[in-house]
Order: structure tokens, then sequence, then C-alpha cells
């Protein structure tokens, strides 16, 4: 097939993501930033994270609160120790994902459980819908080994971390917001096809090497540590890589509400925004 047969969606616009600092100190590159939120609901920021000096990401994140949304955050390579004001405690290591569902509010800290080598992994912020906003505060811990995954026919891996690729489910599922995560790994030249509904918002996100989106009189390359946000036309995207190249891939069906967010706060108005914050202050978010 010449890349004009890949029915897929197209790039509208390719994000190289701003460096900066957030928790203690820690290096990371965020590259969902909120001048994109209302193009990418119910997404609110991803922060792409990877270093091997221990100076970058040693002070972690110390107890700091949210309200209103899910953090979602996958470790690539390294360990990282959570904590919650719920009581809630757990190690989040190669390959694993903590999905923490902060509703109402919380504190937590997330710091890292050791002093060398390599620290590379995603957080990603997903909405709650209005009425879930103010649920109560949950997390789960998914060990690497029961993240779903499936090869292709043409050797891709793809691990399922929320949502469904070819019939294989992920642990977790959203009504309101029916986000899809994978995180997909190419062994050797070849196409990964897969399906998003046109309505529900996309990108892609390339951590090692690189990959071209195939659509229709279009082939887009996307280079390392760029995100490509796919435009809308299609319920399908064609990704073409090479041995090594792997991506994270995350779509989701935007909830189309005001979004008012302050810090780790995100909210309907500013009205529930003053409200958090005095929670917050409080102690109510313990
Ligand atoms: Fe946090």
């Amino acid at each position: 097939m010449s890349s004009t047969d890949h029915p897929g969606r197209g790039v509208e616009r390719l994000i190289q993501g701003q460096a900066t600092q957030d928790g203690a100190g820690v290096k990371l590159t965020r590259v969902l930033t909120q001048d994109l939120q209302q193009r990418l609901d119910p997404f609110l920021m991803l922060d792409a994270f990877g270093s091997d000096d221990p100076d970058e990401y040693i002070a972690g994140f110390p107890n700091h609160p949210h309200r209103g949304f899910e953090t979602i955050t996958y470790m690539i390579a390294g360990r990282m120790r959570h904590r919650d004001s719920g009581g809630h405690e757990g190690l989040l290591q190669n390959g694993g994902v903590q999905w923490m569902t902060a509703g109402f509010g919380l504190t937590h800290s997330e710091m890292p459980e050791q002093e060398e080598g390599r620290m590379e992994g995603f957080q990603l912020w997903l909405n709650l819908p209005s009425n879930e906003k103010l649920c109560k505060p949950s997390y789960v811990d998914i060990q690497s080994e029961h993240i779903p995954e499936h090869t292709t026919d043409e050797g891709v891996l793809v691990r399922v971390i929320a949502g469904e690729s070819r019939e294989v489910k992920a642990n977790i599922q959203r009504d309101a917001t029916q986000p899809l995560y994978l995180d997909v790994h190419f062994s050797q030249d070849a196409i990964f096809e897969q399906r998003i509904p046109a309505t529900h918002n996309a990108f892609v996100y390339v951590y090692r090497g690189e990959l071209t989106v195939l659509a229709p009189q279009q082939q887009t390359p996307i280079a390392l540590a760029r995100m490509a946000i796919l435009d809308n036309t299609q319920d399908r995207v064609f990704l073409q890589g090479c041995a090594g190249t792997r991506a994270i891939v995350i779509a989701g069906k935007p909830l189309n509400e005001p979004i008012v967010q302050y810090g780790p706060f995100v909210m309907n108005t500013r009205e529930e925004i003053m409200q958090a914050v005095e929670d917050f202050r409080a102690g109510r978010m313990q």
C-alpha cells in the first residue's frame, strides 16, 4: 500500500513541549500545556520525565493536594514510592501504572526510591466530569505484569493501559471520558493501526526513535520527544515505525465542560476553585 491508501487521522500540529521543574525541583518536559486543554479535552496535562542524573529527580514530589481529576503515572524506568492522606501506599516501578482519582481531594507524595540510575516515565492528567469531580478519592496500582498486552502480526507490541486495542481490554475503563492509553513498541519496520472514534481527541508522543503518521495525501514524521495532535477526520490512525521506535498513543471523549485550573485543582468554575483552596487550607483534604 502507498501512504494514500491509509484512511487514517493526520497530524494537525506538532508540539515540542516545555522544559520545566515541578515538585521539589524535578526536571521534566511539560508536553501537554494549559493552552492545549480545550483542544485535547478530556486531558489536562502530560509531563514526560527522563534522566540518568539523580540531581534532576532525587528531590521528588513532596506532599501536595489534588482535586477534580485523575492522575495516571506510567513508569518506564525507575522506582517511585507513593503515599497519600487516605492511607494508601504503593511502589511504582518499571512498566507499572498508578491511577489515582483525586475526586474530592487528597494530599499525596511521590518520592524516588533510588539514588542512582535512570528515572523515566509520564504523568497524564485526565479530567473528571462535573458530577464526579467531588467523588471519593481512590487509587489503583497496576504492576507491569498485570498490564494487558498484545503483539500484532507485524511484531508491534501494544501495552493497553486504558481502553481497548484489538479486543484486548485494559484494567481501567471510564464511561464519561472513555480514555485510550497505549504504549506501542516496534521491533522492525511495521505499520500499526488503531481504531479511535473520530470525535475523540487524540495525540501521540514518541519517546524512542521516530515514527510517521500515515494519512490520505499526508505522511508526517514525528521526531523523538515530540507530540503530534491528531486531526479528527477519521476513525483510526496508522503509525509507521521501525526497530526500537516507542510511542504512547492517548485518546479520549471530550467532556465539553468549562475548565478552570488553579495549580493542582481543576474544576468548572472560579467559585469551585475558591472552595477547593478553602477546603485544602482547612485540612479537609487530609
Ligand atoms: Fe501529584
